[in-house]
């Protein structure tokens, strides 16, 4: 039997203990796709007075992350600290004393990643990601390796699963969003500060890595435009489904005209298809590619041992040395690679409105004729008869069109006396093809 292979493990938490737990519990399987043994040699911690249920003996777990950089018989560390600091310093310790390093987090390296991948490179180390973006879905591998031979058209996933549990389980329950945020923290569901969640920042995070591995161009995350779910109520899940869909925080990327348009939004998707069928904590990722044409991906982006899988599965193929090869070939976050302009890049797509109008005549008229004015054709119209006083509803559905012309022709509406309060404006995703479908042709 080979020499073992020993590992660092810094931040034991969520997903640190689920590694530390993988790599124990199923070693002998471990040793046989990684052709030698792996140990976890040290666990790095911030507080060594939480009580810890671990396989790992207390004197192997301190506070210093100098445990595992300067220790010379490990040489590979799972990153599994949360946030930008002390995780990036962590990181560039790490590369500077040569570890090869696994992380799971993908806010460091939407924001620091050309940095990072930069300083492996010239170290000769390697980063692996795979759990950073849809938890325990091989996606990187599949975008990174197994679909190589792809120009990829367009991804379209559900990245984070909180908002997606909120959003499924508002649609089962027939709950409110404040509601089930509430019962989905009381279960552990959503964090404490689910903002970074349900804004759309996370899904955004993750979308920036996983454009850059499909197009090879750098999107800064936060010029992404990107819309949250808080807007998202009982009402417009009702009308969405009157009309055959549900809604979902969708992040997008796909090339139009050769450049790329990008964006997070709640959107909706057609009911029995596969986006739309996605609940509760689950992700899933819709990618073409121009010789495989459409696939589909589906499973458990977040959670104590779906991430573990794919941190181990990525330390696996570091020992085996297969990052190394992936790592050097494919210029993955180069910082020679392009910077891609979005700004501006329009993908022409069906768009549900709804608008609360006053309950009086020659509304739905002035309506209509303001989106025909930009351009915009109605594919079809709900009002519903109210009883009350209030404003009602006006739901159109449009044929596709530009997101600037809908964006224009709703701020003409908003200001007009007809409309009591603000419209709401969400993509549908049944419509928009890629250019390029040769593979479906
Ligand atoms: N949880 C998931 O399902 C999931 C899924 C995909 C990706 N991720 C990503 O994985 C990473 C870890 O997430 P997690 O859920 O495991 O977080 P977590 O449960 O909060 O664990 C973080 C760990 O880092 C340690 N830590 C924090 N600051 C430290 C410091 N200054 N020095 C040393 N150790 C420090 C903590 O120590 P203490 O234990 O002493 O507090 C804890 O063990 C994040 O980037 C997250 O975005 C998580």
């Amino acid at each position: 039997m080979s020499e073992p292979v020993r590992v660092g493990v810094v931040g034991l938490g969520t997903v640190g203990s689920g590694v530390v737990r993988l790599l124990v519990e199923s070693a002998d399987h471990i040793t046989r796709h990684a052709g030698r043994p792996i140990v976890v040699e040290r666990g790095v911690v911030r507080d060594l007075e939480k009580p810890r249920d671990l396989p790992l003996a207390a004197d192997r777990i301190s506070t210093d992350i100098h445990d595992v950089s300067r220790d010379e018989s490990i040489s590979v560390a799972a990153l599994l600290v949360g946030g930008l600091e002390p995780a990036r310093s962590m990181a560039i310790d790490l590369l500077e004393h040569g570890k090869d390093v696994v992380t799971a987090n993908k806010a460091l390296l939407a924001e620091h990643g050309p940095e990072l991948f930069d300083l492996a490179r010239r170290k000769g180390r390697s980063i692996a990601f795979e759990a950073a973006v849809a938890g325990g879905i091989p996606i990187v591998a599949a975008i990174g390796e197994c679909l190589a031979a792809n120009r990829i058209e367009s991804i379209r996933g559900i990245l984070n699963g909180t908002s997606n549990f909120i959003l499924s389980t508002m649609e089962e329950e027939g709950a409110d969003y404040a509601e089930v945020l509430a019962a989905a923290q009381a279960a552990g569901y959503a964090e404490a500060d689910p903002a970074m969640d349900v804004d759309g920042t996370d899904a955004t995070q993750k979308l920036a890595i996983l454009a850059h591995l499909a197009f090879g161009v750098w999107v800064p995350w936060a010029d992404i435009p990107r819309t949250g779910i808080e807007q998202i109520n009982q009402e417009l899940m009702t009308y969405a489904a009157e009309l055959g869909y549900r809604i979902r925080l969708v992040a997008v990327a796909a090339r139009v005209d050769g450049r790329f348009a990008m964006r997070v939004s709640p959107s909706l998707v057609k009911i029995g298809t596969p986006l739309a069928e996605t609940r509760g904590a689950y992700n899933a990722v819709s990618i073409v590619g121009d010789a495989v044409g459409r696939m589909f991906f589906h499973g458990l982006g977040a959670g104590q041992m779906p991430t573990a899988s794919a941190v181990v599965a990525d330390i696996i193929d570091t020992v085996v040395g297969r990052t190394a090869i992936t790592f050097r070939t494919t210029g993955v976050l180069d910082t020679d690679s392009p910077a891609a302009q979005i700004a501006g890049v329009e993908m022409p797509e069906r768009f549900f409105l709804r608008i609360p109008v006053r309950d009086q005549p020659g509304v739905l008229a002035g309506i209509s004729g303001v989106l025909g004015r930009h351009g915009i054709s109605i594919a079809s119209l709900i009002q519903h008869e109210s009883g009350t006083a209030g404003p009602v509803s006006l739901v159109i559905m449009t044929h596709a069109c530009p997101p600037s012309a809908v964006q224009q022709a709703l701020a003409d509406i908003d200001a007009s006396a007809a409309v009591e309060g603000r419209s709401v404006c969400l993509p549908v995703l049944d419509d928009w093809q890629p250019a390029s479908r040769k593979a479906e042709a």
